[in-house]
């Protein structure tokens, strides 16, 4: 299938783990793919001319204008944005009586504020054309509350708000935005995670097991497809079953 011949995908983070896995997935449905991440991200041997990596620090506000611009001056208007970007303080996450502030602020800006940055700079041209999809990465965190990460889940609260008012705006004018809350992903940063949390996640998630950053570009790529054209607004959990809505 090439459901997404012809058309532009910009994706934040797009060079390692679930981004990367996405850019993939639409770059084999013949999307053109702009992946922005702090590492080059290569082009799969398919995506030849239709693959443009771009290395900065999406948080940076003119290394971001300046990477939108570039890549809509090389493959035209951005008709699908993944904000992908987005992370806990990890090494540093702590019982939020024991937070400190400088960390709160690393993680809004990279995990919420780079999502509207993102989507103030794209969200014009779609409305203007009556055409787009927004995909903002949420977390199965925003919906559970997660200890330690007090900070994450409200970045990622944050962008289920967000996604849920920037919806109703751009309805009316041809535009869905949709918010993906996964659950345990393999990804780099799982390695950063200690075995007892992993199995501890794995026992509380009714289908048994972790899943793969396929599994999440497969839904991304659903909601960005002509066929999910009446869902807008809504947050989409994928976790195995560990949180219901
Ligand atoms: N992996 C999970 O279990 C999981 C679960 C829920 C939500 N998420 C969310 O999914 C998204 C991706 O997570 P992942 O696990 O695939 O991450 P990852 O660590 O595997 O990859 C993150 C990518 O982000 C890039 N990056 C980091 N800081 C950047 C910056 N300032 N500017 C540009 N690029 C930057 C890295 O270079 C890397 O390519 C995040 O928003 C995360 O919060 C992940």
């Amino acid at each position: 299938m090439r459901r997404f011949a012809g058309r532009h995908v910009l994706i934040t983070a797009g060079a390692g783990g679930i981004g990367a896995a996405t850019a993939r997935r639409f770059a084999d449905e013949g999307a053109r793919v702009s992946v922005l991440d702090l590492h080059a991200a290569e082009a799969p041997d398919e995506a030849e001319g239709r693959w443009l990596s771009l290395a900065l620090d999406c948080t940076d506000r003119a290394a971001l204008e300046g990477a939108v611009a570039e890549a809509e001056g090389t493959f035209g208007p951005v008709d699908i944005l993944f904000n992908n970007l987005g992370q806990s303080g990890r090494e540093r996450a702590s019982l939020f009586c024991e937070s400190d502030e400088e960390v709160w602020r690393f993680v809004t800006e990279i995990s919420l504020m780079s999502t509207l940055r993102a989507s103030r700079l794209i969200a014009p041209g779609m409305k203007d054309r009556g055409r787009g999809r927004i995909v903002n990465m949420s977390s199965d965190a925003a919906l559970s509350g997660d200890l330690r990460l007090a900070d994450y889940a409200s970045a990622k609260m944050g962008v289920i708000g967000f996604t849920r008012a920037l919806a109703m705006e751009l309805a009316p004018h041809g535009v869905t935005v949709n918010a993906v809350c996964p659950g345990a992903i393999a990804t780099e940063a799982h390695k950063r995670i200690p075995r007892e949390t992993l199995d501890a996640l794995v026992a509380a998630t009714p289908a048994g097991f972790i899943a793969a950053p396929e599994d999440v570009a497969g839904l991304v790529a659903y909601l960005a497809s002509d066929e999910a054209r009446f869902i807008t607004g809504q947050t989409v959990a994928i976790n195995g079953g560990r949180n219901m809505l």
